[in-house]
């Protein structure tokens, strides 16, 4: 596995790639890697000659200065993880590798920025897909590999791709939800829980899964209150949001068709900002 620091060198190396023709699948990533981002890596690895995958903690989707400088970062142990999946090439840039100068971009993603997420940390969007696109810009690879875990940023992806980056014909390739024994959704975030506060965490899967399993039973407004209800139950969590989005327009429903709608959550446990869905 060959660990890439610069743009230049990332160039180099796929340009050598790009000659021998072979197909390039990507898979970028914040690091502190768990199971969820290695069976993204282990797909683009099976789908394609080679695989890249990208390290950096992106400081322009942070919109909290203490959650930028509290994101775990583990760069050695990263390393062994990838080099044991045969992964050929890391790319692992320094922030003024990426930002050499301070820039200003403005997407206009209609709105699906807006909702969610988006209401909760102003900019984050804009901040993922300054970064993806750079990032596909260097690599342009065949397929890109994305978690359902961040439905709304999957979304973003798709309609950034399609809309502004067309010409560099990526297929996006969307990745099912890895999760731990108990059902919480695996993230780099977890391992900044407390004892008491992971162990609560597993709440978040278990009212998703017992609410969606019988979603028909409820209004929606119905359904969110009762979500909202048992997740604050337990004092170590609070939730931020719990929304029922169309899963095209993101836009929240007053009815549930079903296939064509997903519930998404915010919740904190203490400090930490935990995200999940479930497609209904
Ligand atoms: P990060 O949170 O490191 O996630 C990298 C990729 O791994 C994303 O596509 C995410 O959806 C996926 N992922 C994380 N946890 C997962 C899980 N439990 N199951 C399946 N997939 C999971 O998302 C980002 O980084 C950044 O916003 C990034 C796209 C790299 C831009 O900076």
């Amino acid at each position: 596995m060959e660990i890439i620091r610069t743009k230049q060198a990332l160039y180099l190396c796929l340009e050598h790639c790009r000659k021998t023709s072979k197909t390039v699948g990507f898979v970028p990533t914040m690091g502190a890697l768990h199971k969820g981002h290695l069976e993204l890596v282990k797909r683009a690895k099976n789908e394609n000659d080679c695989a890249v995958v990208s390290i950096f903690v992106n400081p322009t989707q942070f919109n909290n200065k203490n959650d930028l400088k509290s994101y775990p970062r583990n760069e050695k142990k990263d390393f062994e993880l990838l080099e044991a999946l045969s992964c050929d090439f890391v790319f692992v840039p320094e922030v003024a590798e990426m930002y050499p100068e301070e820039e200003v971009v403005e997407y206009d993603f209609k709105g699906i920025d807006k909702v969610m997420e988006g209401k909760y940390r102003e900019g984050h969007f804009n901040g993922v897909a300054q970064i993806v696109s750079k990032l596909f810009n260097l690599i342009k690879p065949d397929k890109a590999y994305f978690g359902k875990k961040d439905f709304q940023q999957l979304a973003i992806i798709n309609y950034l791709n399609k809309q502004y980056l067309p010409d560099l014909n990526i297929e996006i390739v969307p990745c099912e939800i890895v999760r731990e024994a108990d059902g919480l959704a695996m993230s780099s975030r977890n391992m900044l829980l407390s004892e008491a506060e992971r162990a609560s965490a597993s709440l978040i899967y278990r009212t998703l899964k017992k609410y969606t399993e019988n979603y028909a039973k409820y209004s929606v407004d119905k359904l969110k209150e009762k979500i909202i209800k048992d997740i604050n139950e337990d004092a170590h969590l609070e939730v931020e949001y719990v929304e029922i989005a169309d899963n095209d327009s993101l836009v929240a429903v007053q009815e549930i068709i079903p296939g064509k709608a997903t519930v998404c959550v915010a919740v904190y446990a203490g400090k930490v900002r935990l995200i999940d869905n479930f497609a209904l």
